[in-house]
């Protein structure tokens, strides 16, 4: 028997990402897990209103994705823990700047440069509709065709109701490889 337990948000867990944003000069950096992907050329990531790199995405139109490991979890995480507002985080992380004019974590595995072409507006929230416009791996993670290797590269994902950082998993099967089972 499965227990209602209301209208929770339990759609976890995420990928955890740093966005970043230039805000003039520099870059600031914020820590989010609500991301999601919409058709096949644009990426959603929701951010609080309040926080301080919105108006930096919103005066760039850009902002760019990156993905977080191991590696830089401690100061991912550090940038979910505090505020632009009252924080400098812009020494945060070594960065360049993408051909898009978005700043990228050096160290991070994966990242990506964003356009921001609408806004969707909820109550306290804005989230951002974004296309892509470069995407930037490590070598290390692209096989042979090129392809994104994710068991080398091992993103964090994160899970809003235990506030945790979970590692990914273990392969189960190729996809669509369960389609001449009966179905049980
Ligand atoms: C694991 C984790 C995930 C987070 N995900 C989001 C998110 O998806 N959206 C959001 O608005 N804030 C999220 N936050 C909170 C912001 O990262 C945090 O409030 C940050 O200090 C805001 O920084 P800023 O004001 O400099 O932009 C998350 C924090 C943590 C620790």
């Amino acid at each position: 028997m499965k227990k209602n337990v209301g209208s929770q948000l339990a759609l976890y867990p995420t990928p955890a990402v740093v966005i970043g944003a230039m805000n003039g000069e520099k870059p600031t950096w914020t820590l989010a897990a609500h991301i999601g992907i919409i058709g096949h050329d644009r990426v959603l990531v929701s951010l609080a209103a309040a926080h301080f790199i919105n108006g930096a995405v919103k005066e760039s139109k850009r902002l760019s994705i990156n993905m977080v490991d191991e590696g830089i979890l401690p100061q991912a995480d550090y940038s979910g823990s505090v505020s632009g507002t009252k924080t400098d985080k812009s020494a945060l992380f070594a960065y360049e700047v993408g051909k898009a004019g978005t700043p990228l974590i050096k160290k991070s595995p994966l990242v990506m440069e964003c356009q921001v072409v609408d806004i969707y507006q909820s109550p306290g929230f804005e989230s951002f509709i974004c296309t892509l416009s470069n995407t930037y791996v490590e070598e290390e993670h692209l096989d042979e065709a090129g392809t994104i290797n994710y068991h080398t590269l091992k993103p964090i994902l994160f899970e809003f109701p235990t506030y945790e950082y979970l590692k990914t998993g273990e392969v189960i099967g190729k996809c669509l490889s369960f389609k001449n089972e009966e179905p049980v």
